[in-house]
């Protein structure tokens, strides 16, 4: 069937559920536990509802712009003429993207270079270093997100990757030092980890995570290379150890000046501990639901969060986000820019790389008309005044 052309994200949706096999789809739809997590997170942008102001003389072009870890970005909006949109929109780390299309991280990386939007590549991507940083295109903002191994060397040898192959802002996820209790997962038998190890066993070669193991592996590798590198991965980084802040002091030895952004923090306790730490972003996120089941919804972990810490971090955040009022939530709640997750996992499934692009811009035309129709004719105004949290 041709992928039907649609502004529908809900038919998207299930346009991809019916494209890919049941594990793929279960594995993103699904979350921990009872999955009451992945629900929060869309039941907290329920409670928030946006306050539009009128005849504030708003122009057909909105101004969009913000300045995110020292980098202005491109207007990603084709209505919008000389606007320096800024990170608002930055693809949520997402591992192993060819399970969805066989272009996987290449497109997705393609589409958010072309819009001048970060790409955050996932330590569990399917594809390496280098053929992602070429995908995305030279100069455009590309994240390194690391799930942080028990072995220094490892994790030394990922950053360094990361570096040589322009990739600015280190995303470390702090919440997945182990997996959540995932029943869809269990109950299909997927995992992308247990499928990297798979590869030893003569799963399909999709599965192999190229660019995982020490450089040599990491790039130009064999097959056979890259699956010894894929378990070499899994014996080293899953044994459920969790890290510890002090521990961060060597990601910042090893990462240099560059930006470090903690992913998975819910608490304004540890928002402080980032400060204190020396970080320079966090990204409010509870992993869509996927970790800790019966976890707060992720906007209600935003305000609080905000006024223990703004001003001192870069605040993004991801968990839910399905519209462009979602997006205008959570920048009046005060997030610094949000991170796009499932939905460009649907595009991508939908239709490749046009499916992604499709999605993303949808998106942000979306979110613009938003702004405007609420009274802003740029971000200076969006903040809590725009927002009402009725009883
Ligand atoms: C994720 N997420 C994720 N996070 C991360 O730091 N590294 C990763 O490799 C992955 N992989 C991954 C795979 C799939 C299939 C999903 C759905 C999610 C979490 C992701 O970055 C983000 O936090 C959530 O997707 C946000 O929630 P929504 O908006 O997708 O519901």
């Amino acid at each position: 069937r041709a992928p039907e052309i649609t502004p529908n994200l809900a038919k998207i949706e299930s346009s991809a559920r019916s494209r890919l096999p049941k594990e793929a789809y279960n594995y993103a739809a699904g979350g921990a536990g009872l999955e009451s997590t992945v629900k929060a997170n869309r039941e907290a942008f329920n409670h928030w509802r946006i306050l539009p102001k009128m005849l504030h003389s708003v122009l057909p072009e909105r101004n969009l712009s913000r300045k995110i870890f020292g980098r202005y970005i491109p207007a990603p909006i084709a209505s919008l003429s000389n606007a320096e949109s800024d990170v608002l929109a930055v693809m949520a780390p997402i591992g192993v993207q060819t399970l969805f299309h066989p272009t996987g991280e290449r497109a997705m990386a393609k589409v958010f270079g072309e819009m001048g939007l970060p790409y955050t590549l996932s330590t569990a991507s399917s594809t390496g270093f280098k053929d992602v940083a070429t995908a995305n295109g030279d100069g455009n903002p590309r994240w390194y997100q690391l799930y942080w191994p028990t072995v220094d060397g490892l994790t030394q040898s990922y950053l360094k990757s990361a570096r040589e192959n322009g990739y600015e802002v280190l995303v470390v996820t702090v919440d997945t030092w182990e997996l959540a209790w995932r029943p869809r997962d269990l109950e299909t038998g997927y995992f992308p980890f247990i499928q990297s190890i798979g590869t030893q066993i003569g799963l399909e070669d999709k599965y192999a995570h190229s660019q995982l193991g020490f450089d040599p592996l990491a790039e130009g590798a064999t097959l056979e290379q890259r699956k010894l590198a894929s378990l070499y991965h899994v014996v080293t980084t899953s044994r459920g150890v969790s890290p510890r802040w002090e521990n961060l002091k060597k990601l910042r030895d090893w990462w240099g000046d560059g930006p470090i952004v903690l992913k998975g923090i819910q608490s304004p306790e540890d928002a402080l501990l980032a400060v204190k730490f020396g970080m320079d972003g966090i990204i409010v996120s509870n992993h869509g639901g996927r970790q800790v089941d019966g976890a707060v919804g992720s906007l209600t972990c935003l305000p609080p969060i905000v006024d223990a810490v703004k001003g001192k971090l870069t605040i993004g955040f991801d968990g839910g986000i399905r519209c462009g009022a979602d997006i205008f939530k959570a920048l009046a709640l005060g997030a610094d820019f949000v991170q796009l997750g499932r939905p460009m996992l649907w595009g991508l499934a939908h239709d490749g790389e046009k499916g992604a692009r499709h999605v993303l811009k949808s998106l942000l035309a979306d979110f613009d008309l938003t702004v405007g129709l609420s009274g802003h004719q740029d971000l200076s105004t969006v903040d809590r005044t725009a927002v009402v949290c009725p009883p």
